[in-house]
């Protein structure tokens, strides 16, 4: 218990000292450093609903987060710039020793500068002790997503016909797969 306090002490410590030296020296600190990841709460709902209307033709409606955030299996989170404001967020469920991400965004404003790399570690690393596998499903018209998952080791392993909704009927889904390997 108080490991893990210490802990949590030292990342706090860690990252007041990184805004301090972002002040104070700029552009001695990476942008995707001084971004925190929290739990998700419904207060959240807005800004995560904002970017999501962004990100998707066919967004997750209100009702689909607040499920997310009553279903016990699912952990969702989001990613805060220094000054609060939300740049992406995260969801993942884990059940039977099976992961699987629901959802991964960021903000336009903020993509291809670290975030959804930084999200992708934080449920890798969450999943690890948790699932012997992680999965999920992109559209093969998302070139950006699949780069990302493959950069990181995901692989694919099958085709789910006619998965998603799209404009002209329906879009397959690729499946990926991550094994797992615990950290000892
Ligand atoms: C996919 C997504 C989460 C990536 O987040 P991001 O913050 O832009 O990604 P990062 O900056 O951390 O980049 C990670 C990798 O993604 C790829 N990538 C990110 N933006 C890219 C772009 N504009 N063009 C090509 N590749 C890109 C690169 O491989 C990059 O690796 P690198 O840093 O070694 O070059 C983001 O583009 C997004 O929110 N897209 C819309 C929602 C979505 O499609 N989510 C996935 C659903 S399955």
């Amino acid at each position: 218990m108080w490991k893990l306090l210490r802990k949590l002490k030292d990342l706090v410590f860690y990252n007041a000292d990184r805004e301090f030296y972002a002040k104070v020296f700029p552009g001695s600190v990476k942008t995707k450093d001084l971004l925190r990841i929290r739990q998700m709460d419904t207060g959240d709902l807005p800004a995560v609903l904002e970017i999501e209307v962004q990100n998707y033709e066919f967004p997750w409606p209100e009702e689909i987060f607040k499920d997310c955030l009553r279903t016990m299996t699912y952990t969702n989170w989001v990613l805060e710039a220094p000054d609060d404001v939300i740049v992406g967020y995260c969801i993942i469920s884990v059940a039977a020793c099976e992961a699987h991400i629901m959802n991964l965004s960021v903000n336009p404003l903020h993509q291809h500068q670290g975030a959804g790399r930084k999200m992708l570690e934080h449920m890798i690393e969450y999943a690890r002790s948790r699932a012997e596998c992680i999965f999920l499903e992109v559209r093969p018209s998302n070139p950006r997503a699949l780069k990302i998952y493959k950069k990181f080791g995901f692989h694919e392993i099958g085709v789910r016909k006619a998965y998603y909704p799209a404009t002209n009927g329906r879009e397959d889904a690729i499946m990926l797969e991550l094994e797992l390997v615990p950290m000892l």
